[in-house]
């Protein structure tokens, strides 16, 4: 459905300009969304459902990777992905691309807080993490309030705080 396709090809490029770890998005026409291949030669990226915890070199720099992403797009993009599982992020030479944002919905949306504590309940649970999504999802929703900086490694800096800090 073409305008299916605008809204995802619109959000991957949000995302992407604010340097969110997504393809990088090319042209979309009709319903074909062109984007930035993912992979080695012709086989795509593996998913992370795909490679499996036991599958990941460092599941701890995996799993903040994710974390400090899914932050920069809310409060960078001002989108929530509302799809998030371990089938939408790629793995690619040690690094993730999270794909697949169709679903995303911008932050004033009524059920946008909802939707990213369900975003982050899901890779708590495969990194199985006992932390809590909607209280973590506040945080998040929180700080994107206030003024921030970031640092050399694109983590955002809110009161002298990264969300490493405070999880
Ligand atoms: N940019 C990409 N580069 C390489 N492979 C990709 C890329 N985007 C998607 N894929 C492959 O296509 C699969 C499905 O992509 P995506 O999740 O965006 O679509 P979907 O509509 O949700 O399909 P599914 O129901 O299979 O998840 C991914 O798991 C991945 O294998
Ligand atoms: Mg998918």
């Amino acid at each position: 459905m073409e305008a299916w396709c605008r809204k995802e090809f619109g959000n991957l490029s949000a995302a992407y300009k604010a340097g969110v770890k997504a393809p990088r998005p090319i042209a979309f026409e009709k319903n074909i969304l062109v984007m930035e291949f993912v992979g080695e030669g012709r086989a795509p990226a593996p998913t992370l459902n795909d490679v499996g915890l036991e599958g990941l070199e460092d599941p701890d720099e995996v799993f903040w990777e994710i974390i400090r992403n899914v932050e920069r797009a809310y409060a960078l993009a001002g989108l929530v992905h509302a799809d998030l599982s371990e089938f939408n992020i790629l793995l690619h030479s040690g690094d993730i691309r999270i794909i697949d944002w169709g679903s995303a919905v911008r932050r004033g949306h009524p059920k946008a807080e909802e939707f990213l504590a369900r975003d982050l309940s899901n890779i708590f649970r495969f990194f199985g993490l006992g932390l809590d999504g909607a209280e973590a999802a506040g945080l998040i929703a929180e700080r994107a309030r206030r003024p921030y900086e970031e640092d050399e490694e694109g983590w955002l800096v809110v009161d002298g705080k990264r969300l490493y800090e405070l999880l």
